[in-house]
């Protein structure tokens, strides 16, 4: 196992040092600019309101979030209001881009205060627990650690994982506290430009790390660094996704903060760069997805999701549409071409491939075989008989979902959360597309749901497909941890999805649901069992992102305005695209 350990120098002078050419404010007030490539929203404007003072919004009476209407959300957080609209138009693209994070208005202290919102006791917990979990470099907060479990052995618990630090960084910028943000981004972006070696492989510069961990030496007086790319986690595999949350992290402050000047650096440019050129980059691949290693995402170990798994196509897809927002044209206009095209293909494949609703179950089916030229309709020769029985009890008339894989003779049928809920937020999936998934959660609601938010995937492989796909680990047996365990972090994004798609009742009774233990059971990292009704049974307690997970589904559909900074409206030339699914070669 190799470590790389390093004394950083992350100082905004030493970061900036390139910014002071970056000529940030000419850029984004120019003519030429200010428009968001990736989600159709014009940062002038967008601009233009946060340098206003926006007025905390007083309501009289607390009412629900059906009762009020979205202008009424809206226009309580800008300065000018918009007629009156149901909540059903927060699908509108016009409304996503005045759906501002309205952090800058929030005021200091946990939780922020608010008038309209009677929290529930769970929340001051939850903070409690968030703030416990820093982690300081030079008395900096950079990050949160995974899990503060005093019973159990840490592992690599006590370090702070990229994807587990999105729903905290989440919560500090929906609370008015962008700073360990950015000073996370900073940290992070530092580590991506360590020499990355795995025995006598140099991995590619544009991977960020998993994990990292700060040691501090009370002697020296000195703060020491040290990242993990997948030398030493399970199975060594480099995590893909976290240079795209990265990304999408980087968005996500910009928007809320309404500070251009981090995503402008010229570092941040360099680092995004990097991340895109290693997915970007020519290959033997013949189709748009990412071709991915088992265990390069949040299911960290072997599970059967090698090959294009939908969780990294669909934050591949958002962190391309993210870059497009954030990507200052100039050097980088060869790299927006090249992103225009992926994401183009990319939506085109995902919408007509991975998706899966009952008419499309019911013609794969009856697909015919062995189909050769261009006119084939089982592009990838998938035969019948390899569609498992219980896809057939579990589609629903209504409702449907893009499946975990598709690759030559190979769909893997199960259905995944994270992969389902980003296709949503980044609008990968089409508007009907992301109500069939929201369709899907009511219409199976209890394997999914059950009685604890949210299944990761379902259903659980068993006896010898487990123990041919895991590899018999006893860690992933079946309903348990990524083998169908439910993980109450996925609570956030389902509740972002739901606000997209006007549906905020799905996410009050998952958020019910929830508030009826996790804090009681310590807050668990996953459940166990088909209803996940079990603590897991190797589940840490006060596992951060569980925590930091609940507080941005509260504050979230509290108000929902915040879900500008992780939600993207549909490009709407992409829908343009011919679904036919015959006619991908006709030109
Ligand atoms: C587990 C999860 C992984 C997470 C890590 C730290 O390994 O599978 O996604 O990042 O724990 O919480």
């Amino acid at each position: 196992m190799y470590s790389y350990s390093l004394t950083l120098d992350t100082s905004p002078e030493a970061l900036g040092r390139t910014t002071s050419n970056s000529n940030s404010d000419a850029y984004y007030n120019g003519a030429a600019a200010g428009e968001d490539g990736g989600g159709g929203i014009d940062f002038r404007k967008l601009l233009e309101l946060r340098t206003r003072p926006i007025p905390i919004p007083i309501a009289p009476i607390r009412t629900t979030l059906d009762e009020r209407s979205l202008s009424e959300i809206i226009s309580s957080g800008l300065a000018s209001p918009r007629p009156p609209r149901t909540l059903e138009s927060v699908k509108s693209s016009e409304c996503l881009e005045g759906l501002l994070s309205p952090s800058i208005r929030s005021s200091a202290g946990t939780p922020r205060d608010h008038p309209s919102f009677e929290p529930h006791p769970m929340i001051a917990d939850a903070w409690e627990a968030l703030r416990r979990s820093l982690v300081y470099f030079r008395a900096q907060p950079v990050g949160t650690i995974a899990a503060m479990d005093p019973s159990e052995e840490s592992l690599n618990y006590n370090q702070v994982f990229v994807r587990d630090f999105v729903p905290s960084a989440l919560a500090f910028l929906m609370n008015g506290e962008p700073d360990i943000v950015k000073n996370f981004l900073l940290k992070t972006l530092r580590l991506q430009s360590i020499e990355k070696r795995i025995d006598c492989f140099t991995l590619g510069e544009g991977v960020m790390p998993a994990s990292f961990k700060v040691l501090h030496d009370p002697l020296r007086k000195t703060d020491t660094m040290i990242a993990d790319f997948g030398e030493s986690a399970i199975g060594r595999v480099a995590p893909v996704d976290s240079g795209f949350w990265w990304i999408i992290l980087l968005r996500a402050y910009t928007k809320s903060t309404g500070d251009h000047s981090l995503a402008d650096m010229a570092d941040c440019q360099r680092g995004m760069r990097l991340i895109l050129e290693l997915c970007l980059s020519d290959g033997f691949d013949t189709f748009p997805t990412l071709l991915c290693a088992d265990g390069c995402c949040m299911v960290d170990r072997r599970m059967g999701i090698y090959g294009y798994p939908i969780e990294i196509q669909s934050l591949f897809f958002m962190a391309l549409r993210s870059a497009k927002s954030l990507l200052k044209p100039g050097e980088g206009i060869q790299l927006l071409e090249r992103i225009d095209k992926r994401l183009h293909a990319l939506s085109f494949h995902m919408r007509a491939y991975f998706w899966l609703d009952h008419t499309q179950l019911n013609n794969i089916y009856r697909y015919k075989t062995e189909e050769y030229s261009h006119t084939a309709v089982n592009k990838f020769n998938v035969i019948p008989d390899s569609i498992p029985n219980w896809v057939f009890d579990f589609m629903p008339i209504k409702g449907g979902y893009f499946i975990g894989n598709v690759s030559p003779a190979r769909m893997d049928f199960r259905w995944f959360a994270i992969g389902n809920c980003m296709a949503i937020l980044s609008s990968l999936a089409t508007p009907e597309q992301s109500s069939a998934i929201m369709d899907l959660f009511e219409e199976r609601w209890e394997e999914l749901v059950g009685e604890m938010p949210l299944k990761v995937s379902y259903p659980a492989l068993e006896g010898n497909e487990w123990r041919i796909v895991t590899g018999c680990d006893p860690k992933n047996t079946r309903w348990s941890y990524h083998n169908a365990g439910s993980w109450p972090v996925l609570l956030w994004m389902l509740t972002a999805a739901c606000i997209k798609t006007g549906r905020p009742q799905i996410a009050r009774r998952a958020i019910e649901q929830i508030e009826k233990r996790l804090s009681k059971d310590g807050w668990p990292e996953y459940y166990d069992g088909k209803l996940g009704r079990y603590i897991g049974k190797q589940a840490r307690k006060f596992q951060t992102w569980s925590i930091a997970g609940y507080l941005v589904a509260k504050m979230m559909l509290e108000d929902p305005s915040h879900l500008g900074m992780i939600g993207l409206e549909e490009d709407k030339k992409m829908t343009k695209t011919c679904l036919t699914r015959s006619a991908s070669w006709t030109v």
